[in-house]
């Protein structure tokens, strides 16, 4: 696999590798050089059916990054940054057909550099929290960096939300792709192996839809839990809270969490508490009951159990309908678990794109996973990743309009 765009900028985007800043008129004239001697047109601008690419800033350690627009011929458009393979922007119709923007996000890589509400950001080595940071892997203990109370969350102090990816156009007649590849280190984070990670962004042609595709292989028994960290806002002006948004879960049970948000190990029923999402129900509409877990998570901020049927693959998990403008959006994965999160953290001093801030419950979060702390409950399924085997997940984000 080559990874030509940022090659050919005569940087590297790995870490602990040396860092050359990007000279603009050297990136342009290298770019049209590369172009008359490999045939191959440098994903510049999105004329040719490819992604569009422009310049998003350096990273404080003087890193260029780069903003890709994927298009479709339905109006929709995914913005995504090779900072922390970042979801940046994701435009789609609303019921008179206005274009908006359904996530939250921030205007430069500054802002997602300095950010610690994971805006569309890929989450890992490890997605969601392990308990004290700690897990045994065939007899031995590890330890990972604590950042969030007395547990590991997202993947530790520098996850891959925080890392420079490098990203590839393979864009098909049918839709545009953009792959972005990662390498991280054996022992970054704490973590065994050596991991490869690739996550690939489709956006289909004809339809509304943002397929999210994870792999990954290592050199070491390790752990993995991928997720993509968007926040939503359907009514796509987010100044206004999501309580109104009615949400779906195709789920029967949640993984009940201790005050730090660890799961203490059971599946609990949903039914006749204010878990059970099995119908159309307001987020608002039960969020300030008076409910202990509910109390710990400051509102929803659970992992639930996805039903899924024995044959597996891509399966709906959660259907989102915001009744002012009429979208719907239907999260379908491979995933066993979700966690919904809705927005408890927001306080309003994060100022996003267009200097919008965003306030409390002015997002949700559906982050399709396995469930948290896995790797310190059997009775989970298993996260782990052995050499030879990979490790392959999907998540796609479907959008259409209810009259
Ligand atoms: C996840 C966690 C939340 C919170 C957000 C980011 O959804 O479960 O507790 O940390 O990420 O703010």
């Amino acid at each position: 696999m080559v990874n030509v765009y940022p090659r050919l900028l005569g940087r590297t985007v790995r870490s602990g590798m040396p860092r050359v800043p990007m000279i603009r008129p050297f990136a342009s004239a290298f770019a049209l050089i590369t172009t008359l001697i490999f045939g191959t047109a440098l994903p510049m601008s999105g004329a040719d059916g490819k992604i569009q690419v422009s310049d998003f800033g350096k990273t404080s350690e003087g890193v260029s990054v780069f903003k890709y627009v994927l298009t479709n011929s339905k109006g929709a458009e995914a913005a995504v940054t090779n900072y922390g393979a970042t979801l940046i922007a994701l435009k789609v119709p609303d019921r008179d057909g206005k274009i908006g923007d359904v996530v939250l996000g921030y205007d430069n890589v500054e802002s997602y550099e300095k950010g610690t509400s994971y805006f569309g950001g890929t989450i890992g080595r490890y997605g969601n929290r392990i308990a004290k940071g700690q897990f045994t892997l065939d007899g031995k203990m590890f330890q990972l960096p604590t950042n969030d109370g007395p547990n590991c969350l997202h993947g530790g102090k520098i996850g891959f939300n925080k890392r420079v990816w490098a990203g590839v156009d393979r864009s098909r007649a049918n839709a545009q792709v953009l792959e972005l590849s990662y390498t991280s280190e054996d022992g970054e984070e704490g973590f065994p192996g050596k991991l490869q990670v690739r996550v690939t962004y489709t956006l289909a042609q004809d339809k509304n839809e943002l397929r999210i595709d994870y792999e990954a292989t290592t050199d070491k028994d390790t752990v993995i839990n991928l997720t993509n960290h968007s926040y939503f806002n359907l009514t796509g002006t987010p100044s206004k809270d999501i309580l109104q948004h009615e949400l779906v879960l195709d789920a029967r049970q949640f993984t009940p969490v201790d005050a730090t948000l660890i799961p203490t190990g059971e599946l609990r029923a949903v039914a006749g508490t204010p878990f059970d999402f099995s119908k159309a129900t307001a987020i608002g509409a039960r969020i300030n009951q008076d409910d202990e877990q509910l109390k710990f998570g400051r509102g929803y901020d659970h992992n639930w159990v996805l039903e899924r049927t024995a044959k597996g693959g891509l399966q709906v998990a959660a259907e989102v309908f915001e009744p002012s403008s009429g979208r719907v959006l239907n999260v379908l994965t491979t995933e066993p678990g979700i966690q919904f999160y809705s927005g408890n953290f927001l306080d309003g001093t994060a100022v996003g794109k267009g200097g919008q801030t965003y306030g409390h419950r002015t997002g949700l979060c559906l982050e399709t996973q396995h469930f948290p702390d896995s790797p310190n409950h059997a009775n989970f399924p298993s996260t782990e990743l052995k050499p030879g085997q990979t490790y392959r997940t999907t998540t796609v984000l479907r959008f259409s309009i209810r009259k």
